[in-house]
């Protein structure tokens, strides 16, 4: 297997769909302080499909609320602008997170619920942490293994290789990708979130969710990412064959000051939020 060009690489990352037209304004209102849910109604109803899953998620998510959130403006006063933002972006990705993933050996749609039970552990973990925003950690979660999508069939094709790499030399699985190919799906996944023009912090906290030491601009979103995939593989959260082989960093758990109590308050609380199946549809 010869190493892979950086070329390669955005050339792949360009075949991935970019992100609607719609999110990209709903993404632009809500960070505008005069724009109102008038306005992100209006950009939301250009597309019903994306409206319809919006609102289920939107219920689904934050079902503690008494009542049913029914139309869009009600989700932007019930949960926020920057809560329904997140969704909006969710809706957008979902798509592709549900690909089948052969080289990783996750079936169809088991990406999208490793990465929303991640994404909700996340939200759960930065609330806990005091850590200030709160749908920055869910969305950066969210996406923290798109890179997997474009590396996805170069390790199919040398799939024996890399399994003999971690093996022989006890490497994790993100380091056998880098040691074979010479990118890993963390930093391509970085690449993907610069091509959507998402912010610099949380194309870091992609980039290195599985090295979160490595993170310098914004270490804190960087370590929640890191934990909540972790925390999500330990519980079993949409495994593929590299599940189980990536370490938690005690450097990432004492920056965010948690106990291995608090984690299992949270496991628990996040074990109840799944029982509905809504979340991942
Ligand atoms: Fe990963
Ligand atoms: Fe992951």
């Amino acid at each position: 297997m010869t190493k892979l060009s950086m070329d390669n690489i955005v050339e792949k990352v360009d075949e991935l769909p970019s992100l609607p037209q719609v999110v990209v304004r709903v993404m632009e209102l809500t960070e505008d302080p005069d724009s109102s849910a008038f306005d992100i109604n209006e950009a939301l109803s250009q597309d019903q499909n994306m409206t319809a899953q919006v609102l289920r998620m939107a219920n689904s998510l934050y079902y503690g609320y008494s009542r049913r959130i029914s139309t869009v403006t009600d989700a932007i006063v019930l949960i926020g602008f920057n809560a329904v933002r997140s969704i909006v972006l969710a809706a957008s990705v979902s798509k592709i997170l549900k690909k089948e993933l052969n080289g990783y050996v996750m079936g169809e749609g088991q990406l999208w619920v490793h990465s929303q039970c991640a994404a909700v552990f996340a939200r759960l973990l930065a609330k806990k942490t005091q850590f200030r925003s709160v749908e920055l950690a869910y969305t950066a979660t969210l996406l923290h293994d798109i890179g997997k999508l474009v590396m996805n069939s170069y390790v199919r094709d040398a799939y024996q290789d890399v399994i003999d790499v971690v093996n022989m030399e006890k490497l994790t699985f993100d380091e056998a990708e880098k040691r074979i190919f010479g990118f890993s799906h963390p930093v391509v996944g970085g690449k993907v979130a610069e091509k959507w023009n998402l912010p610099g912090d949380l194309v870091e906290a992609i980039s290195c969710h599985h090295d979160p030491s490595a993170a310098e601009s914004n270490p804190k979103l960087t370590a929640i990412v890191h934990v909540a995939d972790a925390v999500t593989l330990q519980m079993g959260m949409g495994l593929g064959v590299d599940g189980l082989l990536y370490p938690l960093s005690k450097e990432a758990v004492d920056l965010l000051e948690i106990s291995e109590g608090d984690l299992e308050g949270l496991m628990a609380e996040i074990v109840d939020l799944f029982i509905d199946k809504d979340v991942f549809n």
